[in-house]
């Protein structure tokens, strides 16, 4: 008999959409999004594979990908990106079709702590995979970027893709440097890679150090909101699984060397944010504490994302009104998850962080 084609490419050669049993390896699948990303992919195609791939820091969570075990489609790799011994052992050991990374140290607070991890990982990680994809001939490499690297907006307009990159904080610098890293990688080496820049998320399994979980966590525990500033910073807000999707269909359907940006078409004041959380839960608005703002703290964020719309056909499913419902209901439906990863380490942080800030209101 035969043996089926592992693929069957549509008359563009670059267009991925017929790839049969397609073995995807996910960076930073024990994270939020990666771990949603994950799930998306083994829900959505039959004939995919999944290698789900982190080095466990304090962001990554084994409970995130609980159940999925049992799934011959998937396994799990506990590795390092920025190790160039661990690529290789991985790389060695696996023939991917496509890699999608998500690894990375992600919280801007944080990154204003310390940077170096920032850099560590976020530009030497990303390198290593693309050297990898350059030494194994991968077919595709998805570099899950941000907004964050156009900087801030004035009080009108939107990002797009031409956009100028002027990042401010040390988390979104490294970011621009990877998407220049993998600019590169296309330019020199003919990598196909693509970028997707994606607003901000929101949904289950995100770790609360980010605004909407750690407000709904503070709030369900009657703690204090700490909002920076005047609370009139403005986010564009994205449900985790339109995020999923877009990644999904820049994957197997993009050109090699295109960005497209994802926005979820609801830009609002964070002040808004947390007081839709505080009546979902019913809870006081005198929990709010207005605290010392974040140094660089960008004024406004709003995505263009016209081109994927146009381009690739995609389109979010999901309204804030609703998916901030379902997040909140999660999230009380979830309190030992969410209790778990308060402890420990997280204690510290919380402290270093917002401990004189709170006190000082
Ligand atoms: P997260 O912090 O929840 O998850 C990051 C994951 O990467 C963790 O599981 C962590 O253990 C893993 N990781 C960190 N360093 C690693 C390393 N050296 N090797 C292997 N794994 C490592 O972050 P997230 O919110 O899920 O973000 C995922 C990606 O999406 C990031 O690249 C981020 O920049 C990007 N992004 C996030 C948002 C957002 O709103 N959360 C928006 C746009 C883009
Ligand atoms: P965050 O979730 O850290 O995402 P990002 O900095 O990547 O946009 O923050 C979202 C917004 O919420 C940002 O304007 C900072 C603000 N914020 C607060 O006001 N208080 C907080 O405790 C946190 C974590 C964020």
């Amino acid at each position: 008999m035969e043996a089926e084609p592992k693929f069957e490419l549509a008359s563009n050669r670059n267009e991925l959409r017929y790839w049969r049993r397609m073995k995807i390896l996910v960076t930073g699948a024990a994270g939020f999004i990666g771990s949603n990303f994950v799930r998306y992919e083994l829900g959505q195609y039959a004939d995919v594979s999944v290698a789900a791939l982190d080095s466990l820091t304090y962001a990554g969570n084994m409970e995130n990908l609980a159940g999925l075990d049992g799934d011959k489609r998937f396994e799990f790799i506990k590795a390092d990106i920025s190790s160039p011994i661990d690529m290789g052992r991985v790389f060695g050991a696996h023939e991917f079709d496509a890699i999608v990374n998500f690894a990375a140290e992600t919280h801007v607070d944080r990154s204003l702590m310390d940077a170096s991890i920032f850099i560590q990982t976020n530009m030497f990680g990303v390198q290593n995979l693309l050297d990898q994809c350059r030494k194994r001939g991968v077919r595709r490499f998805l570099q899950v970027s941000t907004d964050e690297v156009y900087g801030s907006l004035g009080a009108e307009g939107k990002f797009s893709e031409d956009s100028p990159i002027q990042p401010n904080n040390p988390y979104a610098a490294t970011k621009a440097a990877a998407d220049l890293l993998v600019r590169a990688a296309y330019k020199s080496h003919g990598i196909e890679a693509v970028i997707t820049r994606c607003a901000n998320n929101f949904g289950p399994y995100q770790f609360p150090e980010k605004l909407i979980p750690l407000m709904i966590a503070n709030a369900v525990e009657d703690k204090q909101l700490p909002v920076y500033g005047d609370g009139m910073h403005v986010r564009d807000w994205i449900y985790v699984e339109d995020h999923c999707s877009a990644v999904d269909v820049v994957l197997r359907k993009s050109e090699p060397g295109k960005i497209y940006n994802i926005g979820g078409n609801h830009d609002v004041p964070n002040i808004h944010v947390v007081k839709t959380i505080l009546k979902a839960l019913d809870k006081p608005e005198s929990l709010i504490r207005y605290v010392a703002d974040r140094p660089g703290h960008d004024r406004r964020y709003a995505m263009d994302s016209l081109k994927l719309r146009e381009e690739l056909g995609w389109d979010t499913k999901h309204t804030f009104d609703t998916a901030i419902a379902a997040t909140v209901r999660w999230y009380l439906d979830n309190r030992g998850w969410w209790e778990r990863v308060r402890s420990g380490e997280y204690v510290k942080y919380y402290e270093s962080l917002y401990g004189e800030r709170l006190k000082s209101q």
